[in-house]
């Protein structure tokens, strides 16, 4: 097998600083271990605007599809507020999740133990907690036609569409039931089959697909239900797969039963390419946060918990993958912590890149 190759992107305000550690950890592996990275570096958001002009080089975008995995830090500033739309950073991203067809948003919900308390909820709801969302990213209401705000009856009515194919819901289900092969091998699908015909199909496709992965328990459960089941207990879930409305609004609850924002990672996939990993991009769920960018206050363990995701679900290392992981959870039992992770007036938070050199000798 030839070496894995990871593009990556750090963008713009933090995004710099926290993938300034992600290589020293991809360093680490590539002196620790028998396998070689194949790493390139290059621009997009509002450094690539700067450079090229556009949010993201059409040669950039070429390097995107060859890759095994595309790692990207965060993009946008204030400084770039007053472009044209066509030109803003956030186009960059854009592009790269419509050209690659990144359709399973991939959300990991995990709670470090020395952050429970940093939870709404009580530590030992949360405690131990290690799930996974996975949103349809490319189809469904924020997409569908018609849509638009009309007159009709003297009266403004706004209209959106729900609408799934077969084919959108499967590949979706496909990628779903391929990670829980990966972790516990328990799969719960999320929709309102009660009320939405669109649900209806989504779990009829979806238990059409659990054909295919007999060794993975699949369960069904209507979205609201699945909301309050996610605060009252969430350990009971291992991989959730769900549209892309409910999804939103599930991943962002389920992300803040563990904490900060500064160590949620992501994961977008598409389509298996020839060599049968799917494509892939990777970041932290966090922005460019210009009121702390350039500082060294940012927290990067978000960012090399992306890359964690990387080696687990891109490049078959799921044994790196626990020992980075472990090496986060370790760091933060020992009370090192970057600004976003205190509480407490008068402690020294750790600066980024004091916390990336604590993981790498963790
Ligand atoms: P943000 O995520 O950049 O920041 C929100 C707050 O969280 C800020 O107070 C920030 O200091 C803090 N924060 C975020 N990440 C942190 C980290 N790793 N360590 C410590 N503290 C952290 O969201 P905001 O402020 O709404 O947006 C700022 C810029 O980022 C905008 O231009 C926005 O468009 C862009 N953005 C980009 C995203 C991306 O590239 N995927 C996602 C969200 C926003
Ligand atoms: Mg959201």
């Amino acid at each position: 097998m030839t070496n894995p190759s990871l593009l990556i992107l750090p963008g713009d305000g933090i995004g710099q600083e926290v993938m300034a550690e992600v290589r020293k950890v991809i360093d680490w592996i590539g002196a620790k271990r028998d396998v070689t990275f194949d790493v390139s570096e290059d621009l997009v958001g509002g450094a690539a605007y700067d450079e090229h002009g556009v949010p993201l080089a059409d040669e950039t975008m070429a390097k995107a599809q060859e890759v095994d995995a595309v790692l990207l830090g965060a993009v946008g500033g204030p400084q770039y507020d007053d472009l044209d739309f066509s030109v803003k950073p956030e186009r960059g991203l854009l592009r790269l999740r419509k050209e690659m067809d990144l359709f399973a948003n991939l959300r990991p919900a995990q709670c470090f133990d020395a952050l429970a308390d940093f939870s709404s909820l009580k530590k030992d709801i949360v405690s131990g907690l290690d799930i996974m969302i996975v949103r349809e990213l490319t189809s469904g209401v924020y997409f569908g036609e018609p849509r638009g705000i009309s007159e009709v009856d003297g009266q403004r009515v706004g209209v959106n569409t729900q609408r799934y194919t077969e084919a959108e819901i499967e590949r979706g289900a496909r990628a779903a039931f391929e990670l829980a092969m990966k972790r516990d091998k328990r799969l719960c699908s999320m929709e309102k089959a009660n009320v939405m015909e669109s649900g209806i199909l989504w779990r009829d496709v979806v238990t059409e697909v659990s054909k295919d992965y007999p060794e993975v328990e699949l369960s069904h459960m209507y979205a609201d239900n699945g909301a309050m089941q996610l605060v009252r207990a969430p350990k009971q879930f291992d991989v959730i797969y769900t549209d892309n409305l409910f999804g939103d609004i599930l991943s962002d609850c389920a992300a803040m039963l563990t904490g900060s924002l500064g160590m949620l990672p992501s994961a977008s996939l598409g389509a298996p390419m020839e060599n049968g990993r799917p494509k892939a991009m990777y970041e932290p769920v966090h922005g460019s946060a210009p009121d702390i960018a350039g500082e060294g206050k940012a927290n990067p363990c978000a960012c090399i918990l992306s890359f964690a995701m990387a080696l687990r679900y891109s490049f078959d290392m799921g044994a790196e993958a626990d020992r980075l992981e472990a090496a986060v959870e370790k760091v933060l039992a020992d009370g090192v912590r970057t600004g976003d992770l205190l509480n407490e007036a008068g402690v020294k938070p750790a600066t980024t890149s004091e916390m990336g050199n604590a993981v790498i000798a963790a």
